[in-house]
């Protein structure tokens, strides 16, 4: 039905929009501050206007709503093996008061070892946003190489990930345990009872749409699920994989965090590790 949101769109416009009505912290830190960072990486080498990009690991679709309608994006196509971008109409309608999603964006649920290439046209542009923590270490190979062939020649691929596994909060629990490094100090039962005894409110910020079909306690399992599935990726293994996918490496920047690190680590990990906890990576297809 796409053919026909593009007729509408054409005869009438985008529909309208209002910034002013968000109120949701998550949905901001996603519409404001993650669109912005994937444009300053990628709007430095391609025409968001005319390129066509593949969101890799995209959830619910806010970033790249955002992407369309503040930067304006005209084709992002997103994937993922889970169905939150079903949400971005209703989301859209309650934190911008749109009443339809933009025909510049289609979605698409994935199996996690399924090939994309081939499928559709190649692309210009890939982004993928806090997604290659957690896929299944024996799958990065394989999809970062299928990523490759899914770009045209002279495209490029940005890559964020934070937290990084070894850094203070790696373990993505901290919207229930503050005490940075924990994960690698404690066993998972004192983790999960930490976790599971936490009351009281949470870091808007770090609450997606999922939490209201979850529920409070559901929520909590499905977080520290995640927690146990993260590849503990480091910076210079995701590197080291994107070049065997033959990907080069553009631009990239390391962010490191301004903390004592508790001695027994520093014992077990390389500090490097320990200290940082956000990739920006910028690759190109040759
Ligand atoms: C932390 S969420 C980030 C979602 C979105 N990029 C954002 O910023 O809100 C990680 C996403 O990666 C997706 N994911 C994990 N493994 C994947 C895979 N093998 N293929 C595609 N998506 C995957 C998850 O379903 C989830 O939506």
């Amino acid at each position: 039905m796409n053919w026909m949101l593009k007729l509408q769109e054409r005869v009438s416009g985008l529909a309208p929009w209002d910034a002013k009505m968000i109120t949701d912290e998550w949905f901001r830190a996603h519409f404001d501050y993650a669109a912005d960072v994937v444009h300053h990486w990628i709007g430095g080498v391609l025409d968001v206007r005319k390129a066509t990009f593949l969101n890799f690991g995209c959830g619910d679709g806010i970033t790249d709503l955002s992407l369309v309608l503040r930067y304006g994006a005209t084709a992002i196509h997103g994937v993922d093996i889970r169905r939150e971008y079903a949400k971005l109409p209703r989301i859209a309608r309650e934190q911008l008061g749109m009443s339809r999603i933009p025909s510049a964006l289609t979605f698409e649920t994935i199996k996690p070892s399924s090939s994309l290439a081939g499928r559709r046209p190649l692309v210009d542009g890939i982004m993928s946003w806090s997604t290659f923590e957690h896929v299944q270490r024996d799958q990065l190979a394989p999809i970062l190489a299928d990523l490759h062939a899914c770009l045209k020649p002279g495209g490029y691929f940005f890559i964020q990930i934070e937290p990084l596994f070894y850094s203070p909060y790696g373990s993505h629990l901290r919207r229930y345990d503050e005490m940075p490094w924990h994960h690698l100090l404690a066993t998972e039962d004192e983790l999960w009872k930490i976790i599971h005894e936490h009351a009281g409110p949470i870091d808007a910020s770090e609450v997606d749409f999922g939490f209201a079909d979850f529920g409070p306690d559901g929520y909590k399992r499905f977080v520290f699920k995640e927690y146990q599935a993260l590849n503990r990726l480091t910076a210079d293994e995701l590197v080291g994989f994107a070049l065997g996918a033959g990907f080069r490496v553009e631009r990239q920047e390391r962010r490191n965090v301004e903390m004592d690190v508790p001695t027994t680590l520093l014992e077990r990990y390389p500090r490097e590790w320990l200290v940082n906890n956000e990739i920006f990576l910028l690759l190109r297809k040759d």
